[in-house]
Order: C-alpha cells, then structure tokens, then sequence
C-alpha cells in the first residue's frame, strides 16, 4: 500500500465505531423494526443518529446512508462492488423470476444487454397505440363510475391499467384485467407476489426457502404457467411470422428471438424469469407513483389547476393524448410527476451488499456488509429544498431547485426515484408515459370531486414499493 493509500485508509471511521440503535443478543435491531414502516424507522434513526449508521438484523450488518452522493457512489460502483444480496437472489430463485433484477456480475450484464432496448425510448413510439387502447379503456370505465357516482378503490384500478399497460406491451397480450378485476388469475397471484417477497427478503429467517406455504407455491406456480403461456405463443407467431424476429414488435418477441437465435445468450428459464420480473418491476411502481400523484394534487389545487390548464392546451378537454409529440409537451405534468416521486418514492430504500471491502462516505466497511440506501431525507432536506414539505412542481420547471442556503445545484442529483449508475430503472421512460397518459386522461375528462384516505392522510406502507394506503377517488363527467 502506497504512503498516501494508507493515510487515506487510517482517516476511515471503521463500520463499529458508527453510531446506531443499541440492539438485543442474537436478534439484533430486528425486534424494532415493523416491515411495513421499515423506512420510517430508518429515516427516524438518520435523524437521531445521523447521514451515516449501523444497525443489525440478526447476523447481517447494516450501514445505513442518506447522503445522496454517497448513494451515488456505491450505485454507480456496481456490478463489482455492490451486489444484489444473497436473500434476494435466493428468493428470486425460489420465486421464478430470477433475472436481470436479482442478477449479478456477468449474468446481470448479459440479461440486462438484452432486456434494456426493448424499453428504450425508440421503442416507446411503437407500443403508443397499444397504450392509447388501454388508457381509453380505463377513462370508459371511470365514465360509468362518475355517471353511477360510485367512488374507485384507486390503488387496484391504477395496478390493473398498468398490468394490462405490461402485458400489452411487453408481451403483445391484452388481458384486459381492468374490466375483469380480481378475477382474472393473474392478477390475483401479483398482488400476493410483492409482499411475500419483500417478507422474505428481510425477515431475520427464511423460513419459506424450506418449508415453502402451500399459498406460495400455488401462487408461484400459477404465475410461472401464465408467463409459460406468453412465451408459447410467441414463439407460435414467431413461427407463422419469421418476419417479426428481425423486427420484433414487443418485449417478448424481441426476448424469444434472441433465446432461440442460440448462441446461449438467454436460457428458457432466464426468458421465463425476464418476462415475470418486467410484470413485477413494471405494475406496483408506476400504480402506486400514480395514486400518490392523484393524492397530492387533489391536496394541491393550485397544481391541479395549472396541470389541467396545459393538458386542455396540449391534448384538449375531453380527449386522450394519442402521441409522444403530446406527451413530451406536458412540462408542468411531468414536473408534478417529479415532485410526487420526491415526496413519495415508492422505492425508498436500495439494500445491497458489500462484495469486497470497501469506503462509503469515508467509513470502512467489510466484505459482506448490507448496505442501505435511504432514498428519501436528502429529497426532504431543509438544506436543500425550500418548504421541502410542500408539493411544488415549480421547482423542477427551469432545471434547477430552488437556491437554499445560497447555492444552486440540480434537484436530479438529489433526487433518484429510478435509482443511478449503470442498474438504473430501464423502465423509466414507458413509467413516465404511462403516468402522463393517465394524468392527461384524468384532467381532461374527469373533475376530481375527492380522494380520500380513513385516516386524513393515507398511511405509508412499505410491501416493497412504498403505498398509500385505503385511498377513494370520486369523480364527476366535466
Ligand atoms: C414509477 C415507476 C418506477 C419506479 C419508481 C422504478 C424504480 C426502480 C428502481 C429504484 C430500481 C433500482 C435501480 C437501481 O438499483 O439503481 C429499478 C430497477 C428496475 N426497474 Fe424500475 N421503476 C419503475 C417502473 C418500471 C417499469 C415500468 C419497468 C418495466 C416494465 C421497470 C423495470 C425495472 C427493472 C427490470 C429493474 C432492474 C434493473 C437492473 O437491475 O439492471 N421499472 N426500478
């Protein structure tokens, strides 16, 4: 080690020095830790211990970071240094969708090659119809309720428009659960799926991984029989239509020609794995985005107002957007988008693993240590938003956030909704089309006459992606 390594290394705080929530033999900091309010505890002890600390979750050491260039820095140190942590991969494995969310290493770099162009930008412009098609759907059936006055349960009606929005799309299926509702199987089975893996990937033991419940298994199973089905008739049309493989339409049929093109670029399980992680990773997310964004502009008129005012302008009352054209048009739109996503991330925490020593934000840290990424105190921080409680998509129109204490800097730094670095969300660009489309769809058509949690102001519930909870919408006809 060269003279000035070591002098780097000796001005490391070493991981047991940080300060942390004092723990019970055995089972650590577990006791203290309710699942569904896993980030409110941690964001409560960042502020009574600091942007750094430690904490234990039976033999699994935590660091716990809010500082957003030290998130930075270890995001962007992956494949090598950060890994997916072995629960998760376990997990995923068990579960059936062990692809390019739980991969790591070379694996991950490989099937992320492959799934990513699928959901680039380019591509988007092709799956619009199919994203018009589903959005009319769900502004017929908000019609009828506004017309019957009866209120929508708002979190189910946003999952089942985005899983009929990823089947569509990735998949060429039209499975139209939005005027079927829970009965279809599918979507039954995701709506078990999150929360049990979100149990199992942080309960001190993993009980299911031996005893696996009957509930999981028929679940999983059904789940891994529907996506078997999405691939069989791909590969039936692919068949009928070789033509498609050069120029393929969706996800899957760009998936499935590169599986059979061979060459073991993707295996059949993999394929398999692929396609149930982008209905995982694509539907509670963009939902629940969605539902805290109806929420807080229902809270914020003033938004409300402004966000109608340009969608009547761009896409004109009583219509749809109908292309990408409109879509990159709704500035103020997106800016609410941004601003929900700052407010309420619904990923608000990134847990992975330490694969070698290593520094994070000038503490040393073993081989082996979790390393958990709190998403939301910097995006709240006095320090650097101005009245960074309320919701104003004004700050994100002109690039920058508001000066605070002095100095200007981009709010993207800070806020990372997607996550960063080269794991960041592929998803990205088809979540933010859905969320204007839908948003375009609601202010054009749609008065929100009320949305309304029990308790005033909806309960946070972590089951993998952060909830609002119990939310009612009521809507009438403009
Ligand atoms: C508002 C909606 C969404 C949010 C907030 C969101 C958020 C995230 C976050 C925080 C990550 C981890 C990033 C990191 O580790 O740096 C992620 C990864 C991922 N997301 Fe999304 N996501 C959304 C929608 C979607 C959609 C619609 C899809 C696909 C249909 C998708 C597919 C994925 C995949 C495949 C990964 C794993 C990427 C990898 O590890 O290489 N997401 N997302």
């Amino acid at each position: 080690m060269s003279e000035a390594a070591a002098t780097v290394k000796a001005a490391l705080i070493p991981y047991e020095e940080l300060p942390g929530p004092k723990g019970i033999p055995v089972l650590g900091n577990a006791t203290q830790i309710r699942l569904e309010a896993f980030h409110q505890q941690l964001e409560a002890w960042a502020r009574e211990y600091g942007g750094k600390f430690r904490f234990r979750i039976t033999n699994r050491h935590m660091l716990a970071i809010t500082d957003p260039e030290a998130i930075s820095s270890v995001l962007r140190r992956r494949p090598q240094q950060f890994l997916k942590t072995p629960r998760l991969v376990q997990v995923a494995k068990d579960m059936g969708f062990h692809g390019v969310f739980s991969a790591n290493g070379d694996d991950w770099k490989r099937q992320r090659q492959l799934v990513m162009p699928g959901l680039d930008p380019a591509h988007l412009h092709a799956y619009l119809p199919a994203l018009v098609t589903v959005t009319d759907r769900l502004r017929a059936k908000w019609r009828k309720a506004a017309t019957q006055g009866t209120e929508l349960d708002l979190q189910a009606e946003l999952m089942r428009y985005t899983v009929d929005v990823t089947t569509g799309l990735a998949f060429g299926e039209d499975l139209n659960t939005m005027e079927q509702g829970d009965d279809v199987a599918i979507q039954r089975h995701l709506n078990y799926i999150l929360p049990a893996l979100f149990k199992r990937v942080l309960s001190p033991f993993d009980l299911e991984h031996w005893v696996p419940s009957r509930e999981q298994k028929e679940h999983v199973s059904a789940l891994k029989e529907a996506v078997r089905g999405f691939i069989e008739r791909t590969r039936t049309l692919l068949r009928d239509r070789p033509e498609l493989r050069e120029k393929p339409q969706n996800l899957m049929q760009s998936m499935v020609a590169t599986c059979d093109a061979g060459g073991g670029a993707l295996s059949d399980d993999e394929l398999s794995a692929n396609a149930l992680t982008m209905l995982l990773a694509g539907e509670d997310t963009t939902a629940t985005t969605l539902a805290w964004m109806i929420w807080l502009l229902s809270q914020n008129r003033g938004a409300l107002e402004a966000a109608r005012d340009e969608v009547d302008r761009v896409v004109g009352r009583g219509a749809i957007a109908m292309n990408m054209d409109q879509l990159s048009q709704l500035d103020y739109v997106d800016a609410c988008a941004n601003e929900s996503l700052r407010l309420k991330p619904v990923a608000p925490l990134i847990i992975l693993q330490a694969a070698e020593d290593a520094e994070i934000d000038g503490v040393a840290v073993r081989a082996g240590t979790f390393v958990m990424c709190v998403m939301r105190p910097a995006s709240v921080d006095a320090a650097r938003f101005e009245q960074p409680q309320s919701f104003r998509p004004e700050r994100w129109l002109h690039g920058e956030a508001d000066a605070a204490h002095g100095r200007m800097f981009s709010a993207k730094r800070v806020v990372m909704p997607f996550g960063a670095g080269p794991r960041v969300c592929p998803g990205r660009y088809l979540a933010l089309a859905e969320i204007k489309m839908v948003m375009a769809m609601l202010l054009a058509n749609f008065s929100i006459d009320s949305v309304t949690a029990a308790d005033g102001e909806p309960r946070e519930r972590l089951t993998l992606v952060m909830q609002p909870e119990g939310l009612r919408m009521k809507l009438s006809a403009r």
